[in-house]
């Protein structure tokens, strides 16, 4: 008898996530699952899409976000997201999560980006686990549980020094049960002042929770610029002490008289990763974006507002002009703009090419889906690794570039089953043209959709068609190693 699939993708160019060439075939689709990839000549399907010309991935893993919230408020919150063929989610990162902590008052920054009043109600893991079953999502969520969550709530919003013992067997508890839970790992920002003052003891003691599942630990580095080097070592020391995987978030080299050192930490993070595994995510553009920090701004550096509460009508403006404006230097200008956030050119386009052309990394949008005024990250990011590192400036191939979005992130992160196009793997699938894919967001225009993604397939059903979101949530909660 002849196969029969809900969804036949016919004589479409595979890109299949591993890295391998792209070859031209049938591709079928029964429930959630690939259930055939080849020549399907005498098959046939509820839906047949002629692909001719067209090519077919595993949908895109974003490998860094902050949709913790995102992904629980709808189409408006992901379009962003699905629009680029996204399909899976790592949420978590930077050490801010949404769970497990219930606050009444908003927590410090840099937890309020992720989380508005009224958004600190998942007192355990289990609460967000449930609220994603039961609301279901455009996307599948993978979820770290964040450091600087679980300080806030340990430590009473006294987080400007070390933890005590009680406080740390109070994280460790936390984390322990989340991971048991769902969730899937553990992450830090060490940068950030509700996590700086964490020793490596600190984080070490924490993360020991990671042990008995095999979890992740996944940083925001303490210095990424002129202490780079020591923070890398610092992330292996963890891993190693530890015994668990890690993880570097966004890597790159920041402030100027940091650019070009990708020539020193690249090759150390190599060694290291020779002995113990560890790999790192980024993003595409040569500018950062994150809360508002007045003391750490400086006059070389050109910063955009992307949210003020007491000044919203400056979301989009250059730092710089609205204190022209306000007559006063760019450090009081910040302040009065506060609580706010801002984007800043902080990297060098030499060591991002760098890095990204790295075989170790992979892309991570880290964009921040609450702003006013993103960073055009949110909305750009895999369609410009692929039309315009790839295709356009030939930095690798497109090979290349949809394994480092796709096969190598599930790799990475065990995700089960997803992110690369074979009989059995789970059908998140994004159907693009290869030869105009391309990003539209800009820094003067951020929310712009991406063009050439067609179509985009979460666990078999369709979330983006025709320039939209169609409504369906078929998004899942995705655990390390967990079928
Ligand atoms: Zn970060
Ligand atoms: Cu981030």
């Amino acid at each position: 008898m002849a196969l029969r699939c809900d969804l036949i993708l016919r004589d479409v160019t595979v890109f299949d996530g591993t890295g391998a060439s792209r070859f031209i075939a049938d591709v079928g689709v029964t429930g959630d699952r690939i259930t055939a990839v080849g020549d399907l000549g005498a098959a046939t399907a509820d839906r047949e899409i002629i692909g001719t010309g067209r090519a077919v991935a595993p949908g895109f893993i974003d490998a860094h976000t902050h949709d913790d919230r995102a992904v629980l408020c709808g189409p408006a919150c992901m379009t962003c997201k699905i629009s680029q063929g996204v399909t899976t989610v790592v949420v978590g990162n930077c050490g801010v999560s949404l769970s497990p902590a219930r606050f009444k008052a908003m927590p410090p920054p840099p937890l309020d980006l992720i989380g508005a009043e009224g958004w600190w109600r998942f007192g355990d893991f289990s609460e967000y686990a449930d609220a994603l079953k039961r609301q279901g999502s455009e996307v599948n969520t993978y979820a770290l549980i964040g450091h600087q969550t679980m300080r806030v709530e340990a430590m009473d919003g006294d987080v400007l020094r070390p933890a005590k013992d009680g406080e740390i067997e109070h994280m460790h508890r936390r984390l322990k049960q989340a991971l048991a839970e769902g969730a899937s790992g553990f992450s830090t920002g060490l940068y950030y002042p509700p996590n700086m003052h964490a020793t490596t003891e600190e984080v070490m003691a924490v993360a020991q929770a990671l042990r008995p599942t095999g979890g992740l630990y996944s940083t925001h580095m303490r210095d990424e610029g002129d202490q780079i080097c020591a923070s890398i070592e610092e992330t292996a020391k963890i891993g190693k002490r530890v015994g668990v995987q890690v993880h570097i978030s966004h890597h790159k080299c920041s402030l100027p008289e940091n650019w070009g050192r990708s020539t020193q930490t690249l090759p150390l993070i190599e060694a290291i990763a020779a002995s113990q595994p560890m790999a790192f995510d980024m993003y595409p553009y040569p500018a950062g974006s994150t809360v508002l920090m007045p003391d750490r701004l400086r006059d070389d550096m050109r910063v955009i507002v992307t949210w003020s509460v007491p000044h919203p009508e400056m979301a989009g403006k250059d730092l710089k002009e609205i204190a022209r404006g306000w007559n006063t230097d760019i450090k009081s200008a910040a302040k009065q703009l506060l609580p706010a956030g801002q984007i800043t050119f902080q990297m060098d386009e030499e060591d991002v090419r760098r890095i990204m052309a790295h075989p170790l990394s992979m892309i991570g949008s880290d964009g921040i889906p609450h702003d006013a005024f993103p960073h055009p990250r949110l909305w750009g990011t895999f369609p410009r690794v692929l039309g315009y590192y790839a295709r356009g400036l030939g930095l690798f191939s497109m090979e290349t570039a949809v394994h480092k979005m796709t096969g190598r992130v599930a790799e990475t992160y065990g995700m089960v089953d997803r992110g690369t196009i074979r009989v059995g793997g789970f059908a998140d699938l994004v159907l693009f043209d290869p030869a105009t894919v391309i990003d539209r967001a800009t820094f003067e225009t951020p929310t712009v959709m991406s063009e050439g993604i067609e179509e985009v397939w979460a666990n078999g059903a369709v979330t983006f068609a025709k320039g939209a979101a169609t409504g369906a949530k078929p998004g899942r909660l995705v655990t390390r190693n967990r079928a």
